[in-house]
């Protein structure tokens, strides 16, 4: 009856927001969604910050600027200083979540029919979005080591052209898995080379737990001729305070960060000054270093606690690599189980995870999963584990 726009004729949703529903069931143990740990959101310290933002101005409740406010981006580069990335107000873009960030970076690159590339696997929101905007979609093989830049190579000699590449090279969603230094070198020379727009999405970046941390690739980027010209960098606060705030901003260069500002203007006038002032003041109070520690040390534990109990209650029945931060553990089933199946069985018994199909751009490896080890309690990871072990033996039957 209704004469749909192309993009939405047969819109696929996302798999993970599909599960939600089961969410409201309270005896439910969820491995699935991104959610940080509620009981680590620093409530004091938001709310400080929050009395502090009404007190010194009441600017918070009225319009603000399309590209954020001032104190927040004053803050941004502080942030992003501590990161080892050096930037101007001119080239930071505040946006309502990394998500629009993405959506907005979209708007002014691509146009149907242009080639994007992506990991595989990658952040199903992405892939979303981009289908959206109608971009051919191309995934690059990736391993423990992030994105096979070799293949990479390999197809931009072999004359593709494409107008971007979507990495998260620290700590991916879903594979946990993070770029080596030598890959995240390799890849600014190939972006500079080749001219294609590399976006650097790095949610997860402060939350490394174990390991050495390696520089993201805007803090690489002045290191390799002409890279500086073609890295997006996308931050957000939503899985280092809360994703309630709905503050995240990208980095870009001044063409193309004054584009997603104009794109902005039509797409919410600006995100919400009142937020961004809470956000501004708490990460103005140095509060953020100390609640870092406290949610690193959470995740490592509950990290530890998830692959454990996975090698001790199904150790034969899946493989997988313990990651060093973020959130997640990606996962595949041995003896050829879709991991669909297993969640069937797995919703009986209370407790859910992602299958990794929606990952995928094209040829879907049914046999992988999703676990995010961020949300459940340590006790609650334990327990989820044994349901998962019961389900996969439901499956065997
Ligand atoms: C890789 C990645 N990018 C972007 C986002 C969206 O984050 P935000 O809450 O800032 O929109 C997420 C959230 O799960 C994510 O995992």
């Amino acid at each position: 009856m209704y004469s749909f726009a192309k993009a939405f004729v047969n819109p696929a949703s996302s798999p993970i927001r599909d599960l939600f529903k089961y969410l409201s069931d309270p005896e439910m143990i969820s491995f699935a969604g991104g959610y940080p740990d509620p009981a680590l959101f620093d409530v004091t310290g938001l709310e400080k910050a929050s009395t502090r933002a009404y007190a010194n101005s009441l600017s918070c409740l009225q319009y603000g600027n399309t590209d954020g406010t001032p104190q927040i981006k004053t803050e941004i580069m502080r942030l992003m200083q501590k990161r080892s990335v050096v930037t101007q107000a001119e080239n930071i873009v505040v946006t309502t979540g990394s998500q629009q960030a993405f959506d907005l970076l979209l708007r002014v690159l691509i146009d149907e029919g242009d080639l994007a590339l992506v990991e595989n696997p990658t952040y199903p929101t992405n892939i979303q979005a981009l289908r959206v905007h109608g971009a051919r979609l191309m995934a690059l093989p990736c391993d423990a080591q992030g994105l096979d830049v070799i293949a990479l190579e390999q197809l931009l000699n072999s004359g593709a052209r494409p107008k971007l590449l979507y990495t998260v090279p620290t700590f991916g969603n879903p594979s946990g898995s993070c770029m080596s230094l030598a890959r995240r070198l390799r890849l600014l020379e190939l972006a500079a080379a080749h001219g294609f727009v590399l976006v650097e999405d790095d949610p997860y970046g402060d939350l490394r737990f174990s390991g050495e941390s390696l520089p993201s690739l805007a803090a690489l980027a002045p290191q390799v001729p002409g890279a500086n010209d073609w890295v997006v960098h996308m931050a957000s606060l939503s899985k280092i305070v809360a994703p309630g705030l709905r503050v995240a901003w990208s980095v870009a260069p001044a063409a193309i960060a004054h584009r997603c500002y104009v794109a902005k203007q039509s797409a919410d006038v600006g995100s919400s000054p009142w937020t961004q002032s809470i956000a501004a003041e708490y990460l103005a109070s140095d509060a953020l270093h100390s609640h870092l520690d406290r949610i690193r040390d959470g995740y490592r534990q509950k990290c530890a606690a998830l692959c454990q109990a996975l090698s001790e209650r199904l150790g034969h029945a899946l493989h997988f690599e313990q990651p060093q931060g973020g959130m997640f553990v990606w996962a595949r089933l041995s003896h050829g189980l879709a991991a669909a199946e297993l969640l069937k069985h797995a919703l009986e018994r209370k407790v859910m995870f992602v299958p990794g199909t929606g990952f995928h751009v094209d040829s879907p490896d049914v046999t992988t999963l999703r676990l995010s080890f961020a949300a459940p309690s340590v006790v609650q990871i334990r327990e989820g584990v044994d349901r998962l072990a019961q389900a996969w033996q439901a499956a065997q039957a």
